[in-house]
């Protein structure tokens, strides 16, 4: 039988154990992730002990804390704090989701807190995600259009934009993405679930021209076929979504243009 095991300096080994502030009323752990590939070290899971009682309610709250107050080198992203901005994707309590909407009381027990899954990471909780950007670029995420510019605007039916729910408000996150065991595996020529909702949301624009270019550049075993309705990527969506649903779209949409 083939033995699978992680090479010696990925493993993560325990790390520094911070204590509950003297006086604390809610103490909770937190054990989260550290990697500096500067330092040669392997990765290492830190655990920091902080007080509820004195602390907002979210997991990005206790983030900022920690980094406040304990270990300024503590590294990941984040701006808007209202899961907006897509920064703060981690992988909390064993599931991809976003720090900043994701309340500490939810979770039972220590909170650990890992990077998004199967990425490079470059520190502690941040991972690259230039190749993802490079593929969202690759579906040329804006509207195309051919016919002449109105006077004024390009108009659309409240049916016709109604059609575009559920998919504007994808964030761009990666949760679904690095949830995908199909983008594990193939993830540098299988777009993935974020990027082709994307694609899909620009496929169901009335106002879009560029509908056959957009689906004869996805046609393509590799980009779009990798998608094995596991629907990881739906059950992980911090903001609701269904990817999965939007590839189907895809997919259907093909076969319809050859009938
Ligand atoms: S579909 Fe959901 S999980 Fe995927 S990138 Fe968009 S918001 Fe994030
Ligand atoms: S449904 Fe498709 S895109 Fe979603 S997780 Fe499964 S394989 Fe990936
Ligand atoms: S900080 Fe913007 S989504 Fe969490």
């Amino acid at each position: 039988m083939v033995q699978l095991a992680l090479p010696r300096n990925s493993r993560v080994e325990p790390g520094k154990r911070h204590p509950a502030p003297a006086g604390a009323r809610r103490p909770r752990e937190f054990k989260i992730y550290r990697y500096d590939p500067e330092s040669g070290a392997n990765p290492r899971l830190d655990t920091f002990t902080v007080d509820l009682a004195d602390c907002g309610p979210m997991v990005l709250d206790a983030l900022i804390k920690i980094k406040t107050e304990v270990d300024s080198t503590l590294t990941f992203r984040r701006s808007c704090r209202e899961g907006i901005c897509g920064s703060c994707s981690m992988n909390i309590d064993g599931r991809n989701t976003l720090a900043c909407t994701k309340a500490i009381e939810d979770i039972q027990g220590p909170v650990t807190i890992y990077p998004l899954p199967h990425m490079q990471v470059i520190k502690d909780l941040v991972v690259d995600l230039e190749p993802f950007w490079r593929q969202y670029e690759s579906i040329e995420p804006w509207l195309q259009t051919k016919t002449p510019e109105p006077a004024k605007e390009r108009r659309q039916s409240p049916e016709d934009r109604a059609r575009l729910d559920g998919l504007y408000e994808c964030i761009l996150c990666a949760c679904c993405s690095t949830s995908c065991p199909s983008y594990w595996w193939n993830g540098d020529r299988y777009l993935g679930p974020a990027v082709l909702l994307q694609a899909y949301r620009w496929l169901a624009d009335s106002r879009d021209e560029a509908k056959a270019e957009r689906l004869a550049a996805l046609d393509d075993n590799f980009k779009l076929y990798r998608c094995h309705t596991i629907f990881n990527c739906a059950n992980t969506c911090p903001k609701g979504l269904n990817p999965a649903k939007a590839i189907a779209e895809i997919k259907k949409l093909i076969v319809e243009q050859t009938l």
